[in-house]
C-alpha cells in the first residue's frame, strides 16, 4: 500500500460503498491506481489459479472506444426504462430514476473519467463459454476488493458490465488474446457526488437459519 492509508474500518467501508457514477475528470495518481489493483489481487480464486488480470485504461483513444461500446450497451438496456424507470419492492420510483439519470451521466462522460479499469481472466488456453461462465466466481471477489479499496481511499467507482456485451469488439479494443475474457469495467475517479450508505433489503427477508422457510 502507498502512504495514503484510510482510517475507515472494513464494516464502515462495506456499508458505504455505493456505486459512484459521477466522477471528476481530474487525474488519479498512479500510486493509488496501483493500490486498487494490489487490493484486488489479494482476493481468493478457485483452486488458487490467480487468473485475474487488470488493465487500467488511461489512453484517450482507448477510453473513447470503450465509452462508445458502453453507450451501445446502455442505450439497449435503457430503451424500455428511460421514460418509465419503474420501481422495485426495495427501490422507489424516485430512487430508480436517480439511478437511471446517473447511468445516463456516466454514459455521456465515460471518456472523460480518468481511469477505466477492466477486470479480466486469463485461462491460459482459448476461453470457451463454459470457462468464461465459471470464471465469474474467481473475478468478482477481486472486483469487490477493488471497490472497497476505492471507497476506503475516497475514490469513486462502480462495477459495470454493459460495455462488454460485444466480446469481439472488446478483445480488439484491448488487444486481448483468445485465452482472456473481460468481465467488468470499473470507472475510477474523484467523486462529484457525495458518498452515502448503501440501501439493502433487511436481514429478515434474506436470512434463514438451518433451512429455508417463507
Ligand atoms: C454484475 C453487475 C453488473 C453491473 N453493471 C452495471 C452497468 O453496466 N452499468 C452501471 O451503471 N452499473 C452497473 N452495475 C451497478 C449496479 O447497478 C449497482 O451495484 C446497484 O444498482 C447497487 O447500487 P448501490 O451499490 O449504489 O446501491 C452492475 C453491478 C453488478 C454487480
Amino acid at each position: 500500500m502507498s502512504e495514503s492509508t484510510s482510517q475507515m474500518g472494513v464494516f464502515d467501508t462495506m456499508y458505504n460503498c455505493r456505486a459512484m457514477r459521477r466522477l471528476d475528470s481530474r487525474e488519479v495518481p498512479e500510486t493509488l491506481l496501483r493500490d486498487l489493483i494490489s487490493a484486488a489481487n489479494q482476493a481468493p480464486s478457485g483452486s488458487n489459479t490467480q487468473g485475474a488480470r487488470w488493465i487500467v485504461v488511461r489512453d484517450a483513444d482507448t477510453k473513447q472506444q470503450l465509452a462508445e461500446l458502453n453507450r451501445q450497451g446502455v442505450d439497449t438496456y435503457l430503451a424500455p426504462l428511460i421514460d418509465n424507470p419503474g420501481s422495485l419492492s426495495h427501490q422507489s420510483g424516485d430512487k430508480r430514476k436517480r439511478m437511471v439519470d446517473a447511468v445516463v451521466w456516466q454514459r455521456d462522460h465515460m471518456h472523460e473519467i480518468p481511469a477505466l479499469i477492466i477486470a479480466c481472466m486469463d485461462f491460459g488456453a482459448p476461453a470457451t463459454n463454459d470457462m468464461i461462465a465459471r470464471g465469474n466466481g474467481s473475478i468478482w471477489p477481486g472486483i469487490q476488493n477493488l471497490l472497497l479499496a476505492a471507497r476506503a481511499l475516497d475514490l469513486g467507482a462502480a462495477p459495470t458490465t454493459l460495455a462488454l456485451n460485444d466480446r469481439k469488439a472488446v478483445a480488439e479494443t484491448l488487444n486481448l488474446p483468445d485465452s482472456m475474457a473481460a468481465y467488468a469495467l470499473i470507472p475510477v475517479g474523484y467523486p462529484l457526488g457525495t458518498f452515502g450508505p448503501v440501501s439493502r433489503k433487511p436481514l429478515e427477508e434474506i436470512l434463514r437459519f438451518d433451512k429455508w422457510s417463507d
